[in-house]
């Protein structure tokens, strides 16, 4: 049984050339209902524990410089089979490869400034909600307060 939920970043391009709204828009425009988010500003140590899997990768350093150059939006979102459907509403990693119609084929500048990021299993969303959200911070679907775990 998938998971409905699934963890999302608007990384720090998309906030400061404020794409953050229309984003938003998408996402609910394709079903999702967002449980939890806040903006915040990634510290280094944060941003290279979230990005651990990525350590031995050229790219790492860069990454953890871009994703701590500004505030990012975090959030949870709720949908059947979320971590699927967000990934395809997202598109390919690589903007260039990014079919239209996608969030990243739409507001993404490269490869590493890729307007968001999106988990690509449940257990790894499991992990990323876990380490931003705090069990007051997570709202079910009719608004209550609070969740253990999704
Ligand atoms: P994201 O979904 O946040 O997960 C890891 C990130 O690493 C990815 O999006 C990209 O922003 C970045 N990334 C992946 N591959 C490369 C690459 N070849 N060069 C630069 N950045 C990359």
């Amino acid at each position: 049984m998938k998971s409905n939920y699934t963890f999302t970043i608007i990384k720090p391009g998309a906030v400061s050339n404020e794409h953050i709204g229309p984003i938003l828009a998408m996402i609910n425009k394709a079903g999702f209902h967002i449980t939890a988010m806040k903006l915040i500003r990634l510290s280094v140590r944060q941003a290279q524990v979230f990005y651990e899997v990525h350590k031995d990768r050229p790219f790492y350093g860069e990454l953890v410089e871009f994703m701590t150059s500004g505030p990012v939006v975090v959030a949870i979102l709720e949908k059947a089979n979320a971590v699927e459907e967000y990934r395809k509403l997202i598109g390919a990693t690589d903007p260039s490869k990014a079919e239209d119609g996608t969030i990243r084929k739409m507001f993404a500048e490269s490869i590493q400034k890729n307007a968001v990021h999106g988990s690509d299993s449940d257990e790894n969303a499991k992990q990323e909600m876990n380490f931003f959200f705090a069990r007051t911070e997570r709202f079910n679907r009719d608004g209550s307060c609070c969740v253990m775990e999704y």
